[in-house]
């Protein structure tokens, strides 16, 4: 039995990269590993939030887990600001970064833009990620590619500290699938599907309604040829819509070409909503029954206990071979 952490940050519009991406991966891990799944609240607080969609933002993540199937009788799921570890790990695991490497980090160089009064978070961000899993004891990571710069130096992180100090952390591992680990944007696909993307087609969401699905994938943008072939390089928007219909239906991308051998976009893309549509509305249904319900409030509560109990063990092992406390 593995040990397995991910996280997802609450900033709205979870979208079907998230989910191809990393959420459909903790269901399958859930299984046979021992899964702790958190809501990265303080990481979303790197950029500015308003403190009441925040919180419902927080919820809306808290259901969509329940809703895509992870059981809190097998999963730990919590919200990472009632955790005090978290941070408290973060500012040792900061004091043995480097301002180099944290420097460069592709999320920070492109949230920051060079700007000089980017917030001092951003760009510590990825220490209080490499404190979530380490935190846990964690081997496996499921995320998507645009994480792995961010696993890279978790790992990197904790090699240094255990050779500085003693065998202190777990060295973890990302878990990235072939075809979910790097969902396209519907209107550019030659960058990432994004939450915080302006157009809203250029995404779905997991809580669109099927006329919003729809319409965005019969406006995606594809090529000029007609031809259903997989070419990231060349072809990149039929391919993104093939990686997406080949990981809602688990149908191998050839299997999928062979199929629409001949026919127009127009009839593959149709049918891809078909496929979409199926698989998110059960979701929906879902989170919506929990969404409001007090019992959502209580897997919170008692994930929260749960984490509690065993990053304190991390942290009393920290402290100890730090030399930290009394
Ligand atoms: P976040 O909230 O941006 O995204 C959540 C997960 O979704 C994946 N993802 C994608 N996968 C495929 N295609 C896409 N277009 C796409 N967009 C996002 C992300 O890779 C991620 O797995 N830093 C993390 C949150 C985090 C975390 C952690 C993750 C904080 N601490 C510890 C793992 C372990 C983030 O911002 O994810």
């Amino acid at each position: 039995m593995k040990k397995v952490f991910s996280g997802v940050q609450p900033t709205g519009n979870i979208h079907i990269g998230n989910y191809l991406g990393a959420l459909k991966q903790f269901v399958e891990l859930q299984e046979e590993n021992d899964c702790v799944y958190c809501i990265v609240d303080l990481h979303s607080i790197t950029l500015p939030q308003d403190p009441k969609i925040l919180r419902k933002n927080i919820l809306d993540v808290a259901a969509l887990y329940i809703a895509i199937g992870l059981n809190p009788k097998k999963s730990t799921i919590f919200v990472q600001s009632m955790v005090s570890g978290h941070s408290e790990l973060a500012w040792i695991l900061l004091c043995s970064s480097y301002t180099g490497e944290l420097s460069r980090m592709t999320q920070f160089k492109q949230k920051s833009r060079g700007n000089e009064s980017a917030p001092t978070g951003l760009f510590a961000y990825p220490a209080l990620m490499a404190a979530d899993i380490l935190l846990y004891d964690s081997n496996v990571v499921p995320v998507g590619n645009d994480q792995k710069q961010h696993i890279e130096i978790t790992r990197d992180i904790a090699i240094r500290v255990n050779n500085k100090y003693g065998k202190t952390f777990v060295v973890p591992e990302g878990r990235f699938l072939k075809e979910g680990a790097r969902i396209m944007s519907l209107d550019d696909p030659t960058v990432k599907m994004s939450k915080s993307a302006e157009n809203i087609h250029s995404r779905i969401s997991l809580l669109d309604d099927s006329g919003k699905i729809k319409k965005s994938i019969m406006k995606s943008t594809t090529d000029s040829e007609g031809e259903i072939r997989f070419d990231m390089e060349n072809k990149p928007g039929i391919s993104n819509l093939l990686n997406i219909y080949s990981s809602f239906s688990g149908l191998p991308v050839a299997d999928i070409e062979k199929k629409y051998e001949g026919s127009g976009y127009g009839v593959f893309k149709k049918d891809l909503v078909e496929v979409t549509v199926e698989s998110i509305i059960p979701i929906q249904l879902r989170y919506n029954e929990i969404r409001e319900s007090e019992e959502l409030i209580r897997i919170l509560k008692e994930g929260a206990e749960r984490a509690t109990v065993i990053s304190e063990k991390t942290m009393n092992r920290v402290k100890e071979n730090f030399g930290l406390g009394i």
